[in-house]
């Protein structure tokens, strides 16, 4: 188990009443993967101090800001084994930046970065000192998207044709920025999020499920971004058609607006032999369809299932595992990783699913293309 070699981690971000920092360090915990030691928790030195007192962490590992953070535990000789950083998008490269180069792991959640170039610099910097850079696109991290991919891999599906994957919330569908919504007035601002608001948000989970499970490229998109609610810059609404090297073709629509949508992602994936369906409302079962045996489901924890699938499993059948479990399953992948250049563990099937700098840097390169078609009037770029 990972957490017997005691790995240890700080957080940058995270702090009071942030969303996603919390998730991440229940799925951390969950396995036992690594224990957070150190943090930089929120955005000013204060709330910095009070985020850490409220979440138990030593004194002399509580930091006011992220660069003290980096200085001090890249000089400690028991030193944190990765940072993960769960800031706004803006200032993942600054932070990634810095860590990567005084020599120390890090786990990004998503988007990435700001830019294409500030992706592909923290992938060199990443390769070039033989470091982790695992970026958390949380989905495909459930067992049974595992075994999807492994599906398509294994030519069940045959040659693929069409790829469709929507991603619909509606927790954005009013002008909840204004009224000074914390999480909704960085997403909306293209200073804190980038270019693509919905589109960086919530598309790059999509662009990056669908390369997940596929393994197919995009050679060129066309693309629609809206802004369903007045006075938004950014988009609330994206919808992308597809081609992919080969020939295949596909439909992402990824969209905050819709009421009453919490957060519903389905994917269909048809090939010229099978087809399959997943979604993550019912997470532990996987829809499946050939020419030869008609429709039939795989269900989390089957014997049958790959070894992939099953690497990232801890209960039996019937015991459903969701979205904490398929953060974790992400979590065990990055001490896999680490292990392997500290310790000279092996990789596992876990390990070798950990999306890493190319990944995200693919979730920029999409963000950017996407832009570029819609102001284009959808122009295939
Ligand atoms: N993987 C997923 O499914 C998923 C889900 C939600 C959010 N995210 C991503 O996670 C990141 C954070 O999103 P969130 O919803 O938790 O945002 P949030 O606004 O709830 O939290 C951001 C946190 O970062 C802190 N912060 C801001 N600037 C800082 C700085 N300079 N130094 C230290 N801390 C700083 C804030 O104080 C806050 O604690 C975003 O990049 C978002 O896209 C990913």
């Amino acid at each position: 188990m990972a957490g017997d070699h005691g790995l240890k981690y700080a957080m940058v971000g995270g702090g009071i009443d942030a969303f996603i920092g919390e998730v991440h360090r229940k799925a951390i915990a969950l396995d036992n993967s690594a224990t957070l030691v150190a943090g930089a928790l929120s955005s000013t030195p204060e709330r910095s101090m009070e985020s850490a007192k409220q979440l138990g962490l030593p004194e002399d590992r509580s930091y006011g800001t992220w660069q003290e953070l980096v200085e001090k535990e890249s000089e400690r000789d028991d030193g944190v084994d990765f940072v993960v950083i769960v800031t706004p998008n803006n200032t993942h490269h600054p932070i990634a930046k810095a860590c990567l180069e005084a020599g120390l792991n890090v786990v990004l959640d998503k988007p990435m970065t700001m830019t294409s170039d500030e992706a592909r610099e923290l992938a060199h910097l990443a390769n070039d000192n033989d470091l982790v850079c695992g970026v958390t696109y949380t989905y495909t991290g459930y067992p049974m998207i595992r075994e999807a991919a492994e599906l398509v891999r294994n030519g069940t599906l045959g040659n693929i044709r069409r790829v469709e994957l929507r991603y619909l919330q509606g927790w954005l569908a009013n002008d909840i920025e204004s009224e000074g919504q914390k999480q909704a007035s960085w997403r909306m601002d293209p200073k804190q999020a980038g270019a693509g608001g919905t589109l960086g948000d919530i598309g790059t989970h999509a662009e990056h499920l669908a390369s997940f499970v596929t393994g197919l490229e995009i050679e060129s998109l066309s693309a629609e971004l809206t802004s369903f609610v007045d006075g938004r810059v950014l988009d609330d609404d994206t919808s992308v058609r597809v081609r992919y090297e080969g020939g295949a073709k596909g439909t992402y629509l990824a969209t905050q607006v819709l009421i009453g949508e919490e957060n519903t992602i389905t994917l269909s994936v048809y090939g010229d032999k099978g087809s399959l369906w997943w979604s993550n409302g019912d997470a532990n079962d996987l829809k499946v369809a050939t020419l030869e045996r008609d429709t039939y489901y795989l269900t989390r924890g089957q014997d049958s299932l790959s070894e992939r699938a099953k690497a990232a499993t801890r209960t039996p059948p019937g015991h459903p595992e969701g979205y904490l479990e398929a953060f974790a399953n992400i979590y065990r992948g990055v001490a896999e990783l680490i292990n392997a250049k500290k310790l000279g563990t092996p990789v596992g099937p876990l390990g070798h699913d950990v999306p890493g700098p190319e990944a995200g840097l693919c979730g920029m390169r999409f963000v950017e293309r996407v832009v570029s078609s819609s102001n284009q009037d959808g122009a295939w770029v």
